[in-house]
Formats: C-alpha cells, sequence, structure tokens
C-alpha cells in the first residue's frame, strides 16, 4: 500500500544539517502490523511523520498505491491524511477546547457530514470504545487512558486504510497502555493496517513485521 524508496530528511542548512533519516526503505502492506523501535533520536518519529504525510521528506521516494505523493498539493495531501490514515499521538493531542464527541466529530466535519450526522456517528464511535458516558467531557476532565481512548476513536472515524501511532502507551500507565493496544490490535484484525512507534519491548514484539531504526537507517526488518 504504502512504499519508502531510499527516504531522507535532513533538518537545517546544508552545512549544519541534521540527517534524520538518511535513506529508508521500507514497505508497508495492507492489512499488516508494523512496530518501528530504536533509541532515542533514531528517526522514528521523522519516518512516522513522513509515512502519515505530516511532513515532507528532503529526499526519496514515497509510492500509495504505486503513484508517488511527491508534487501534490497540501490540498490533496489533506484529503489523503483525512480519508485514509489516523492518526495516534503519545500526546493524545486532542483539541482542549473541545468535548470528546466534538474531538471525534472532528474528521467527519472535514469529510463533508453535517453536524447532526457527525455528532451521531461521533457517539457511536465512543461508544466502540467504551466512552459513549463521556461523550461531553472536555479533555482535562478525562484521565490520560481515557483521552486516549477518544483519540483512538477520532482516528477510526473516517474507517482509515492504516492507523499510524507514535508511542501511544507511552504517557499511560501499563495496565491502561495494554487496554489501547488491545483496541488497535482488534481494528487490525479487522484489516486495519497499524503502524505503532513504541519504547516497549513487549509491544514492538507484538508487531508482524518488526522495524528497528538506528541513526536514520533501518537496521533490521524482521516478519
Ligand atoms: N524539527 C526538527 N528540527 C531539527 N532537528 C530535528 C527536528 N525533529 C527531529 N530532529 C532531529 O532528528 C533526529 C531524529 O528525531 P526523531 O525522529 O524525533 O527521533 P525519535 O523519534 O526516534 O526519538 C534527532 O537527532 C532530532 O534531534
Ligand atoms: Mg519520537
Amino acid at each position: 500500500m504504502i512504499e519508502l524508496k531510499n527516504i531522507q530528511k535532513a533538518y537545517g542548512d546544508k552545512d549544519s544539517a541534521v540527517h534524520a533519516l538518511a535513506g529508508v526503505s521500507l514497505t508497508i502492506k495492507r492489512g499488516d502490523f508494523v512496530t518501528i523501535m530504536g533509541p532515542s533520536g533514531s528517526g522514528k518519529s521523522t519516518l512516522l511523520h513522513i509515512l502519515g504525510l505530516l511532513d515532507q521528506a528532503t529526499g526519496g521516494e514515497y509510492l500509495l498505491e504505486n503513484h508517488p505523493v511527491t508534487g501534490l498539493s497540501d490540498r490533496e495531501l489533506s484529503r489523503i491524511r483525512n480519508e485514509h490514515y489516523g492518526f495516534v499521538f503519545q500526546s493524545f493531542n486532542l483539541i482542549p477546547e473541545l468535548t470528546a464527541i466534538e474531538n471525534v466529530a472532528l474528521p467527519l466535519r472535514y469529510a463533508g457530514e453535517t453536524k447532526k450526522a457527525a455528532l451521531a456517528r461521533a457517539l457511536g464511535l465512543l461508544a466502540s470504545v467504551g466512552l459513549d458516558k463521556r461523550a461531553w467531557h472536555y479533555p482535562s476532565q478525562l484521565s490520560g487512558g481515557e483521552q486516549q481512548r477518544v483519540a483512538v476513536a477520532r482516528a477510526i472515524a473516517n474507517e482509515p486504510d492504516v492507523i499510524m501511532a507514535d508511542e501511544p502507551t507511552g504517557n499511560l500507565p501499563s495496565g491502561t497502555g495494554a487496554e489501547i493496544m488491545r483496541l488497535l490490535t482488534d481494528l487490525n484484525a479487522g484489516g486495519v493496517s497499524l503502524v505503532v512507534v513504541t519504547h516497549d519491548d513487549h509491544i514492538g514484539a507484538m508487531g508482524h513485521t518488526r522495524v528497528r531504526l538506528c541513526d536514520g537507517l533501518v537496521e533490521a526488518v524482521a516478519s
């Protein structure tokens, strides 16, 4: 589904550039569960941001269903993200001024649903993560685990082909983290591709494809 060829990412200007990714080639197959591990600073978040079209590579090729994404406008990239990708971040990244249900409804509104339809569907999505009773709470009124469940509901709102998660359990106690991983692996069992960056060896080992990054390069891939 997604193919990266020799992807590079440099930050800063030529002389003092930091090469966060130094030539990464990686294939994400439909339905796969990919875990990405590696030391801090090895490029995991950079890679996930590029995979999610949240950031652009400075070199190499990104193919989506065999079509290069290079040259697509910001508007087209946003549409691909909203329709095909779901994101879960370590710090939940909910909008604090919006209630849980409004956060989940947001990508549906972007996709063109009416407010009424979006809220109705958002409530169903919150129910699917066990949080319908908290629908009208603000993020600050929810625990970390609850906020992350809202983030998962938001990530699946538009029935993505792939969910990309950057240390989704990093700010959670282990039991709560395990619940979040269960939600994600259940989605994967239902056919959604899953890419999870993690520091946790146990979660890393759960991947059907396990990628190890070091100094901006793929050190090993196991499957
Ligand atoms: N916006 C940025 N500007 C400059 N350097 C960055 C930026 N983001 C990341 N880096 C650098 O790129 C490298 C990889 O970072 P990152 O992808 O966040 O690693 P990881 O997620 O594996 O800890 C690090 O050396 C980091 O300091
Ligand atoms: Mg990181």
